[in-house]
């Protein structure tokens, strides 16, 4: 059996088991600082007041984002699960209000060059998310790399952070330009939803989107939707000086309001199957997949 065949294998019968698949959404941007790990972590908590069991996995391997916001620090990461043999519950760091967090570490990027065993090993472990989570969310690094470029192609369900500024609007067209020209990538099986952040008002946020929008349907013909805009707001400034998230210390604030309404659009469209279909066991053989 060569490693193609395995890895078919082991799509078919994540496919054919009836073990629910968690909805998986990859947050991303172009330029960095832009305020994806924010996003993420109130997302999260906004999910958690839902009722839903959530999983953030921090794909950035340079930085240590989410454990930073949470004040929380993982014994383990990803390349333990890979090199270790530590199991998919000993490398999930539990952050507040059981929010569990995965540390991707130097683990994201040995990914490109895992033998067979390693990726059987990875993939039915990831797959097993499935079962403890009902929303994984991936916060990547920034930019336009190639581990980046090979998280978005495989996901469902894309975030893209941007702000009025002219560089994030600019890195935003570049990565999608650069997503655009991937082999790997299917507009058909990846949705982009803008996330306008640090705008002045509701209508700054609109206008951010329609300006992408704009470039991006003329010149690259891929579908984008306005699914949040977030003020700028000094109350989660202060919160991520608490290393605190905004929805958890202020709830009031103008920032977590608007936290909650993303997530409440978000889940106006959580029905929609395709979110669900191939969970984050689909996900990681798409991605190892997209390799061979
Ligand atoms: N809505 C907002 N209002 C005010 N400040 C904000 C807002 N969103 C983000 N920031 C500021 O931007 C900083 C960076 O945010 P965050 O760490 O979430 O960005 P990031 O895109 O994850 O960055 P990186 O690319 O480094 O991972 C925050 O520490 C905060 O100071
Ligand atoms: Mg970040």
């Amino acid at each position: 059996m060569d490693q193609a065949e395995g890895l078919r294998n082991i799509i078919k019968n994540s496919a054919l088991s009836s073990r629910p698949a968690a909805r998986v959404i990859t947050v991303t941007s172009g330029k960095g600082g832009v305020g994806k790990s924010n996003v993420s972590i109130n997302l999260a908590v906004q999910f958690r007041r839902m009722g839903k069991k959530v999983i953030i996995f921090d794909a950035d391997f340079g930085m240590a984002n989410i454990e930073v916001m949470f004040g929380a620090i993982p014994k383990h990461n990803l390349a333990d699960l890979i090199y270790q043999g530590k199991n998919i519950r000993e490398i999930i760091t539990m952050g507040p209000m059981d929010i569990g967090f995965i540390s991707g570490g130097s683990g994201i990027a040995s990914l490109s060059n895992l033998g067979k065993d390693y990726i059987d090993y990875l993939v039915q472990n990831l797959g097993e998310l499935d079962l403890l989570a009902d929303v994984i969310i991936i916060d990547t690094g920034a930019g336009i790399s190639d581990a980046v470029l090979e998280f978005l192609v495989a996901s469902p369900e894309v975030l893209l952070v941007t702000t009025p500024e002219p560089t994030s609007i600019t890195d935003s067209y570049s990565l999608l330009k650069a997503l655009n020209r991937h082999p790997s990538f299917d507009r058909e099986n990846t949705t982009i939803k803008v996330v306008a952040n640090k705008v002045g008002d509701f209508e700054e946020g609109r206008a951010l989107y329609t300006k992408i929008n704009a470039v991006v349907n003329r010149y690259l013909k891929i579908p984008l939707y306005l699914v949040g805009v977030i003020p700028e707001d000094h109350e989660l400034v202060k919160a991520v000086m608490q290393q605190m998230p905004i929805s958890i210390s202020n709830p009031n604030s103008r920032s977590a309001q608007a936290f909650t309404d993303l997530a409440t659009a978000l889940e106006t469209n959580a029905k929609d199957p395709v979110y669900h279909k191939r969970g984050m066991s689909g996900f990681f053989s798409s991605m190892i997949r997209g390799r061979q």
